[in-house]
Parts: C-alpha cells; sequence; structure tokens
C-alpha cells in the first residue's frame, strides 16, 4: 500500500470530466451577467482527483483561480455555452462527470454590439435559457457512466434534490445548504449532504479538499459497484 503521506492512486486509469465556477452572459463589449462562484469546489475536485491518479479534464469558468496539478487538462471558458460545447464534448470518453460550475440559466436573449447607453426610461433586458449541460449529459449517460451534480438551496433542499437528480438522471447530488455559515460560494470551507435516492449522508465542515475526498469516495464505490 502507499507509504505515509502519499496518496493511493485510487483512481488510476478513470477519466473525470469537471464543470467548475461561475459562467459570464455578455450583454454587452463591457457588461455581463455572473455569478459569485469562485470555482474553487470544483477545483478542489479536479486536484483531489488527479493525485488519486484520475484524468481530468476540467472546465472552468471565469475566475482568477486555476490549477497546475499534473494529470488535468484546463478548459478556460466563459459562457455556459461555451461550457457546454466543450462538455459534450468530453463526455463520451468520460467515465464519470462531477458538475460543480454555478451555470447561469439564462442568457440576455442578444448581445449588443455597441455599448448600451443610458437614458430616462428603465431599461428592460430579455433573457432566453440556455443549454442544461447537466440535464444532456444525463440523456446520453451510459450504463458505466456516473453522473454527479450539486445543488445549492435555501429551502427544500432535500426535496428539491432528489427532484433534479430524478429529472437529470444523476447518480447523486451534493447538497449544500445557502444557510450554512462557513460553506458554499466564496469559502475555503464546505459542508455538505449527499443524497441519492434512498439514503442522505451528512458530513461536518470541512476544508473543501476534504469535501472534495468524501465525494470522490462516494463517486469511486458506485465507478467499481
Ligand atoms: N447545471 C448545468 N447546466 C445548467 C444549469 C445547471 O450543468 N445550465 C448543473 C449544475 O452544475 C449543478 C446542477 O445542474 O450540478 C444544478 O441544478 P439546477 O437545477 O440548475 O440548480 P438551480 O439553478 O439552483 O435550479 P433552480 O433554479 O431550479 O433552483
Amino acid at each position: 500500500g502507499p507509504s505515509p503521506g502519499e496518496r493511493a492512486k485510487d483512481m488510476a486509469g478513470r477519466r473525470l470530466l469537471v464543470t467548475a465556477g461561475p459562467t459570464y452572459e455578455d450583454l454587452d463589449p463591457v457588461r455581463y451577467l455572473g455569478n459569485r462562484s469562485t470555482g474553487r469546489m470544483g477545483i478542489a475536485l479536479a486536484e483531489t482527483a488527479a493525485v488519486r491518479g484520475a484524468e481530468v479534464d476540467l472546465v472552468l469558468g471565469p475566475t482568477d483561480l486555476t490549477t497546475t496539478v499534473n494529470g488535468i487538462t484546463v478548459h478556460k471558458v466563459r459562457s455556459a455555452r461555451e461550457m457546454h460545447a466543450i462538455s459534450v464534448m468530453k463526455w463520451p470518453k468520460a467515465d464519470a462527470a462531477i458538475l460543480a460550475a454555478a451555470v447561469a440559466d439564462y442568457r440576455p436573449a442578444e448581445v449588443s454590439r455597441k455599448k448600451i447607453k443610458k437614458g430616462d426610461k428603465p431599461l428592460r433586458l430579455s433573457l432566453v435559457r440556455n443549454p442544461d449541460i447537466a440535464a444532456e449529459l444525463g440523456q446520453d449517460k451510459k450504463d458505466h457512466q456516473r453522473l454527479v451534480g450539486f445543488a445549492l438551496e435555501t429551502d427544500n433542499g432535500l426535496e428539491n434534490a432528489r427532484r433534479k437528480m430524478k429529472d437529470k438522471n444523476l447518480d447523486f447530488i451534493v447538497l449544500n445548504s445557502a444557510n450554512d455559515e462557513g460553506a458554499a460560494f466564496g469559502h475555503e470551507t464546505n459542508k455538505i449532504q449527499l443524497v441519492n435516492d434512498v439514503m442522505v449522508t451528512e458530513f461536518p465542515l470541512k476544508t473543501k479538499l476534504e469535501v472534495a475526498d468524501d465525494i470522490l469516495d462516494a463517486l469511486l464505490l458506485l465507478l467499481t459497484a
């Protein structure tokens, strides 16, 4: 076995797709709609999987954070549509995907080529739906593939998580409560529940690297089952 301080390469030979970070949806040459995701949880998942021997494609939205860990190919993207294009391209060869990105559900119906000028009247934006990456990968999921999603909820967390899991054909979902102190956006730590259709496993507040190990342990059980 591995000597102390050395990690077991228990994900050797596995190909993993990870989405992480926010998306930016351009409105005009200088403005966009975005969100507060830093990508830290997804990057921690990619790094931990790579250290455990996996080959990782990390599709990373616009964030200052990145990674140089060996075994990770970083695909930098900006919009949900760019993230979608790379993800569907990489999915067929992946054993599993973990969708940790905070993908914008909507984008501006049109991108103005010129900077939008202010006027006296209120400005109304028209938004259209973005592709749902999780749902699409779920639709194209083969028997040997495993798919993990994230949910950030303020209310009815468990119920919503299970509905999302079913709708998107996920194997399990990582549930973050937006009400937990020290968890989710912008923090080094996270407090999660792993939810499938029959179980809820609750974990204490941990660093995002420790949380990544817990998620990958659960995934690996399903990949070897
Ligand atoms: N997701 C995705 N593509 C999208 C939207 C979401 O891949 N266009 C993924 C996220 O990465 C996450 C999960 O789906 O793994 C979140 O589900 P979603 O239903 O989008 O959550 P919310 O946007 O919070 O849903 P709602 O607005 O219904 O609460």
